[in-house]
């Protein structure tokens, strides 16, 4: 297993709202000697899949390779495979010279040995690759040990079908489980839900993260377009909203993240910066990756444009308080 090693953020690129691409520093990823792109475009849900909008997905997938976005999270999950197809078939055409950053995950139905090496050999079919940059356990599966999985997702980064090995959704005594069962890879990646309005868990998580060399990229990293300024002012989340993040549209627990998102509004619109911006870099300056989603190219635009504006540390710093329930 690898030692725990210190990371290290490099300075983030002054804000040039002007400029064509995103901020390109990375995260070391831990024992690999390579960078973890700083945010990526997540393909989960965006077109819900119906036939109708998945123009709309595949025109924002187009998009983002043109505006040079870094990385791409997926999962053989996701639309049943209709995301990983949908990114192999962009990445045909994506413009010369720019590389990405891959991740996807096996699924928590698939994790014995021999269902992931199917699971695998589909995956990259799908997106047309030889291999992809992380490889990750979508979830645990409570009813299997997690060791002969790891050791799967180890003898597949030696045979270099895999570029590192991930998880998704482990808490910490799942992570030192899963470390526990590796030998010679590194475990780098662990995909949680992290956000200003969703921290309460992933603060732990993140604080073993960060002690382990292990990458935090941080999911429903706008809670679904509250921290974009929707839904905070009597507009209800339509029902198929509510149902992708039950736990932030609770009933009994949505009036105070609403309370939280206006008062972080609030703070964005006194410091002069879009919420998004504010939400982006909070999540940034915690050291994690944030994996955004985008239905639309206009979307798309929206986060990228703010991710170009970096808000002063006092704000982030006021964000965190409020975020805490001390603000
Ligand atoms: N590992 C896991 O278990 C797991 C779980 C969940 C997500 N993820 C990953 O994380 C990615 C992102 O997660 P997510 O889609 O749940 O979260 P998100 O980024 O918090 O929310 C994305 C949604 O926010 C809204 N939005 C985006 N940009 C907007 C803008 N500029 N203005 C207003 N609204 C905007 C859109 O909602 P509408 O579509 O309603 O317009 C969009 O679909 C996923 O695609 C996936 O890759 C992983």
């Amino acid at each position: 297993m690898s030692p725990a090693r210190p990371r290290r953020r490099a300075a983030p690129a002054a804000p040039s709202p002007t400029s064509g691409a995103p901020p390109t520093e990375g995260i070391p990823l831990g024992g690999t000697g390579r960078s973890h792109p700083a945010i990526g475009l997540g393909l989960w849900a965006m077109g819900r899949w119906t036939a109708a909008e998945e123009a709309v997905t595949k025109e924002t997938v187009h998009r983002a390779l043109e505006l040079g976005v870094p990385w791409f999270d997926t999962a053989e999950v996701y639309g049943s495979g209709r995301s990983e197809r949908i990114l192999g078939d962009a990445l045909v055409h994506r413009p010369p010279g720019h590389p990405v950053f891959l991740t996807t995950k096996v699924s928590q139905e698939h994790l014995r040995p021999a269902q992931i090496r199917a699971a695998l050999t589909q995956s990259l079919g799908r997106l047309g690759r030889r291999n992809v940059d992380v490889y990750l356990v979508h979830a645990p599966d409570p009813s299997l040990p997690i060791g002969p999985t790891m050791e799967t997702l180890e003898a597949l980064w030696k045979e270099g079908r895999i570029g590192a090995v991930g998880v998704s959704n482990f808490n910490v005594e799942d992570l030192v489980a899963a470390r526990d069962a590796l030998r010679e890879a590194p475990l780098v990646v662990n995909q949680v839900e992290y956000s200003l309005l969703a921290r309460r868990e992933g603060d732990t998580v993140l604080d073993y993260c960060r002690k382990n060399g292990i990458v935090v990229e941080s999911y429903t990293p706008l809670a679904r377009g509250l921290l974009a300024g929707r839904y905070l002012d009597g507009n209800a989340p339509p029902p198929d909203v509510r149902r992708l993040a039950r736990d932030l549209f609770d009933r009994d627990r949505f009036p105070e993240v609403r309370a939280t998102a206006r008062a972080l509004r609030a703070l964005a619109v006194e410091a002069g910066v879009p919420l998004l911006s504010v939400a982006l870099h909070w999540l940034a300056r915690q050291g994690t990756a944030p994996v955004f989603g985008a239905r639309t190219p206009a979307q798309l635009e929206e986060v990228l444009e703010a991710w170009r504006l970096r808000p002063e540390a006092a704000v982030l710093d006021r964000a965190d308080a409020i975020s805490r329930g001390a603000g």
